[in-house]
């Protein structure tokens, strides 16, 4: 076999805006079939990406045996019993984030797939960026020196809609911080090679009329000492966005710019300091030029889907393992429940 057979349960969101477009290019998978609960809507997708197969139920999809992986992108209050289901026939899945709406319901997907044998991934599709992962190899081959201080930010506007799923919290999980600063605090704890030992937060519905938090931001602490700040907000205008990356460390810095995001894009700036620099009182800043490192075009499902296929085909490490996601719910979580204490959380190590 050298391309997985996909089947997507829930095509008609990021699916189709994103992750199907990936899919259908990547070298190593195949697109078998979709699945919407509107009968209508799944054969349009069907008929739109060429796949032989339209489902309107996920227990169809997933007794599919033209199929060995499933992706799964329904709404978040979907996810644990189509993750089940899916393992329980044999399948591979690729799991939106959040895994599940809890951490608890999550574990429960991670041990039935360990208990089944099969593969199982979380969709932290920024991980692939070429940015992140120069940085992540910057700051492991020292560049930097020891990091001290990571911001990292993702914002949208998402005004209220009639029957949006993600405004409701027993759909959702949460708001902007389970929906979007859970993408940070990933690349960061991937970017540094440390997890987060403790969190304090703001949260709130500070400009809709939704019951999820619009506004959201976090300060942690990482095992390694360095100290991370994390903005999530609904309500900044997209055309206003900076979602900027930001490392310091006791040797230089990184700015990106632009990358937290759906695309491959934005921009980079590194700036090393110059070696057995001494105290300056004056603070004199010279030569402050950074270094603009180049990107290579590239697509993050497409990357995502071929991480994944691969991991199946060849039986090499998942990239972005279901246990490790679990873990940056349980950071959020933390964080929920510090914003409503006005007190630091302490996550178990
Ligand atoms: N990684 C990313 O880039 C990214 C971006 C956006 C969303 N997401 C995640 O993807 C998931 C879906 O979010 P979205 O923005 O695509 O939402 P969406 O509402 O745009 O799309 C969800 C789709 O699921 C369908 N659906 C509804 N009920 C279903 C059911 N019972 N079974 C199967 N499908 C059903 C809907 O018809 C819809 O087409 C969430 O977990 C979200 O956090 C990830």
């Amino acid at each position: 076999m050298d391309q997985v057979r996909w089947g997507v349960i829930g095509a008609g969101g990021i699916a189709d805006r994103r992750t199907i477009p990936g899919l259908v290019t990547a070298s190593n998978a195949k697109l078998v079939a979709v699945m919407e609960v509107d009968p209508a809507y799944a054969e349009r997708l069907r008929s739109k990406y060429s796949a032989a197969k339209a489902y309107t139920n996920a227990a169809e999809l997933v007794s599919d045996k033209g199929i060995d992986a499933v992706y799964i992108a329904s709404p978040v209050s979907f996810h644990k019993e189509q993750a089940l289901l899916a393992i329980a026939a044999g399948k591979h899945i690729l799991v939106e984030k959040p895994v599940a709406l809890t951490v608890n319901d999550g574990l429960e997907v991670a041990e039935a797939a360990r208990a089944a044998g099969v593969l199982a991934a979380s969709g932290f599709m920024m991980r692939y960026h070429g940015f992140h992962q120069t940085m992540k190899d910057l700051v492991h081959q020292g560049r930097l020196g020891r990091i001290v201080s990571v911001r990292a930010q993702l914002t949208t506007w998402y005004p209220e809609i009639q029957g949006a799923w993600r405004q409701k919290l027993a759909l959702s999980g949460g708001g902007a911080l389970m929906d979007m600063a859970i993408h940070c605090v990933d690349l960061i704890q991937y970017v540094l090679g440390s997890e987060m030992e403790s969190v304090v937060a703001l949260a709130g519905t500070n400009t809709f009329a939704y019951e999820v938090d619009d506004s959201g931001i976090l300060l942690l602490r990482a095992k390694n000492g360095a100290y991370c700040t994390v903005e999530a907000f609904f309500n900044i205008p997209d055309s206003a966005a900076r979602n900027r990356f930001e490392l310091y460390g006791t040797g230089g810095s990184m700015l990106a710019e632009g990358t937290i995001g759906q695309e491959e894009g934005g921009r980079l700036e590194v700036l090393l300091a110059e070696d057995g620099k001494a105290y300056d009182p004056g603070q004199t800043r010279v030569d402050v030029t950074p270094h603009e490192v180049e990107l290579l075009p590239g697509n993050l499902y497409r990357k995502e889907i071929e991480s994944f296929s691969t991991s199946i085909l060849k039986h090499t490490r998942v990239e972005v393992p279901l246990e490790e996601a679990i873990q940056v719910q349980g950071v959020i979580e933390a964080a929920y429940k510090a914003a409503e204490t006005q007190r630091f959380v302490h996550l178990k190590v």
